[in-house]
Parts: structure tokens; sequence; C-alpha cells
């Protein structure tokens, strides 16, 4: 399989309990929160500011294999959340979901995207740097579930 495989469709209202697996099976780093209950994936795909896209594999499978979840706030947008299971990844997954809600956010008119992101997480660094965003700022301490407390990046990117 290759990223080309994957189709980014529109996560609806019946998928609360598909994202609460894929989410729980992708957040794998010391400093991630436990994933969101079914009932509050519910919540978030009943709210019309909420974008959820599901990276669904092409073929008689239709299992997601990633997520990405982001709001759109006035004219900024927030990413809610992004991961790839663990088996899928290094395929450009990661990549295609993010550039999904890059251009479904600026269609929304957003001006900017912003997220944080674990300091030590180097795969969703490296990601979010390959797609230009620039650090806009430090939160110390914000991970507090690891031994050792883990900064949280503030990181931003401007939209067309
Ligand atoms: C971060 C994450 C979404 C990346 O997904 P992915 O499908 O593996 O990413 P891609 O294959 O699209 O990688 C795109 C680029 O990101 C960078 N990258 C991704 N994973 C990397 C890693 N483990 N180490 C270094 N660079 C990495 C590379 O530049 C890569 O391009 P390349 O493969 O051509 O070198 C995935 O590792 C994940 O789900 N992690 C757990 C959840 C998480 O941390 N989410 C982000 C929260 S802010």
């Amino acid at each position: 399989m290759t990223a080309d495989d994957i189709a980014i469709a529109a996560a609806k209202p019946a998928h609360a309990a598909v994202l609460e697996a894929l989410q729980a099976a992708y957040l794998d780093g010391p400093w991630d929160e436990p994933a969101w209950s079914d009932a509050a994936w519910g919540s978030l795909l009943a709210d019309p500011t909420v974008h959820v896209g599901l990276a669904v594999p092409a073929g008689a499978d239709p299992a997601p294999l990633g997520a990405f979840a982001w709001r759109l706030l006035v004219d900024e947008a927030e990413v809610l959340t992004l991961g790839v299971v663990p088996a899928a990844r290094r395929r450009g997954l990661g990549v295609r979901l993010l550039d999904w809600g890059l251009a479904a956010a600026a269609a929304a008119g957003a001006t900017r995207l912003h997220l944080e992101v674990a300091d030590p997480n180097t795969a969703a660094r490296a990601l979010y740097a390959a797609r230009s965003f620039t650090l806009a700022g430090r939160r110390r301490g914000y991970y507090q579930r690891s031994e050792r407390p883990a900064d949280a990046l503030v990181m931003v990117r401007p939209l067309p």
C-alpha cells in the first residue's frame, strides 16, 4: 500500500466509535493523553466548527489508518488531533492528512493553522517542519503524563 491507494474521506457521526479505537491505536507517545471516548468524538462530529478526515484504504477492508481533526475559530484553524496507526507510518499518510487539513482550512476562510506538539515528538515535528510550520511559542511542562513532563511547542502556518 502506498499513500496513493488511500482516500481522505470526511468522517460522519457514525464514525465516533471507529475514531475512538483509531486514536487509541495511534496515540503511543509517553506524553499522550488517553484517546477520547466514543461520546466525546460524537460531540465533536456534531459540532459544525469541527472537521474530521479519515485516511481510508482502497479495497475490501475499509478500516481507516489515520485521522486528522481540526476546528475553525472565526478566521483561525487549530489542529485537534492527527495520527496514523504504527503499521502504516512512513508511507506518506501523515502528510496526506495534513495537506487535506491545510486545504480544507484555507477553503473555509482560515488565515492560519496552529497546533501544539510535544517537544520530544520528533516524528510529528519533522512532519510539521516539512510543511513549513514555524515555532510560535512554548508551554513549559504542558504534557504531565510521563515521568518527565514535556514542553508543548506551539506551531503555526499561514494559509493562502
Ligand atoms: C506524526 C505522524 C502522524 C506521522 O505520520 P506518517 O504517516 O508516518 O508521516 P509521513 O509518512 O507522511 O511522513 C512525512 C514526513 O514527516 C517526517 N517524519 C515522519 N515520521 C518521522 C520519523 N519517525 N522520524 C523522522 N521524520 C519523520 C519525514 O520528513 C517524512 O518524510 P519522509 O518519509 O519522506 O522522510 C505519526 O508518526 C503518528 O501518528 N504519530 C503518533 C501521533 C502523533 O504524534 N501525532 C501528532 C500529534 S501533534
